[in-house]
């Protein structure tokens, strides 16, 4: 075939309309799947306000996981907290003040959660280059994101357009918040009541690939729970007092003994042998529903992958505040004035 037949086929003048109704198609599609996500818009939601926001985020996980491999679960994590607290509205991020209680201080969250320095300084940078234009709910989803990549785990693209909160709430980060005593049943329900199927939380709990967890919150399952590895529970002891009150309350114990800082699909096979670090991870694999869930990510990764990306996904839009609603912060510590 000749070279100006084969450019007729691609004519670089006019690549769009034969794309233009595929991606209409696609984003009709996407708005009728989920009922919470209709509002959100797509990634490009930035690209004419602040063009460089997700590179500026991007590089920004990037040289914080490069400084500190947890951070990237930490940034997981906080987006997570966020969600599951009122919808993806920043609330997570709100300071407490002399009138105001915000969430930092509830039990899930309280001198837990870490990463807030990093977002300050991701909302520094963007509101020099594009001031009040892009949210903290959509810095947290997209960080969230790039920490995981950074981790070696799936990508996933964002969807976009949230807006912040201008209150918080303790009461609810204590009551919405699964916590690691759960059984089954109190997972499965802790998800459905943001919208989230048993899939999603099989999946989204192998975020527990990553990251740390103190030993006050998986003592009493590696001194008195029976359904966990010998050795494991032995060495963790090593480690993890098991007189509460003082200074080894905070050791930290990795949540994938076998790859602590890889997000690979290694916290499944952890289950598999008995070897979850906290209570609620080996909830999973107990004889269970969601058994063969999880001996399904254990033996495909992929799978694992593309259902968690989904996950995060539909996780990402709990009840986000969007058109006029809330407000796009000046400081991610506290509401404008
Ligand atoms: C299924 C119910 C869940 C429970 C009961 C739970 C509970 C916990 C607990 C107790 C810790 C340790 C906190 C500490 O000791 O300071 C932790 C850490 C963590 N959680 Fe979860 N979590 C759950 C689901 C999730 C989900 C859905 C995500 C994200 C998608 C997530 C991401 C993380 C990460 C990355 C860490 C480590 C954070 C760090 O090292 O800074 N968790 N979780
Ligand atoms: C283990 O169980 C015993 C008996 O219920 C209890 O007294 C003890 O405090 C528990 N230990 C831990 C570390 O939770």
């Amino acid at each position: 075939m000749s070279p100006p037949a084969s450019r007729k086929h691609h004519p670089r003048s006019r690549p769009l309309p034969r794309r233009v109704p595929v991606l209409l198609v696609l984003a009709l599609a996407a708005a009728a799947a989920t009922v919470a996500s209709a509002q959100l818009s797509s990634e490009d939601y930035y690209d004419a306000s602040c063009p460089a926001a997700l590179l500026t985020i991007r590089s920004a996980v990037a040289t914080a996981v490069l400084l500190d491999r947890r951070m990237g679960a930490s940034l997981l994590r906080l987006h997570f907290h966020d969600c599951f607290v009122q919808g993806c509205d920043a609330s997570v991020l709100l300071d407490d003040t002399a009138g105001f209680t915000g969430e930092k201080g509830a039990g899930p969250n309280a001198g837990s959660l870490r990463g807030f320095n990093v977002i300050d300084n991701i909302k520094m940078l963007l509101e020099l280059m594009c001031p009040q234009t892009v949210s903290c709910a959509d810095i947290l989803a997209v960080a969230a994101r790039d920490s995981v990549e950074q981790l070696g785990g799936p990508s996933w693209t964002v969807p976009l357009g949230r807006r912040d909160a201008t209150t918080a709430s303790a009461s609810l980060a204590n009551s919405d918040l699964p916590g690691p005593t759960a059984n089954l049943n109190g997972l499965l329900n802790a998800f459905a009541n943001k919208g989230l199927s048993t899939t999603d939380m099989v999946a989204l709990s192998g975020a527990h690939t990553v990251g740390r967890a103190q030993c006050k919150n998986c003592r009493a399952r590696i001194y008195n729970d029976t359904d966990l590895d010998a050795a494991f529970a032995a060495s963790l002891r090593g480690s993890c007092p098991a007189r509460a009150g003082g200074a080894g309350d905070g050791a930290l114990e990795p949540l994938d003994g076998s790859s602590p800082d890889d997000f690979d699909n290694g916290y499944f096979g952890n289950l598999l042998s008995r070897r979850g670090l906290l209570h609620s991870d080996q909830a999973l694999f107990g004889g269970g529903a969601t058994d063969g869930l999880v001996r399904a990510y254990a033996s495909d990764a992929g799978r694992w992958g593309s259902d968690f990306a989904a996950a995060m996904v539909k996780m990402a839009s709990t009840s986000p505040l969007t058109g006029t609603d809330g407000e796009i912060r000046v400081n991610c510590r506290r509401v404008n004035n």
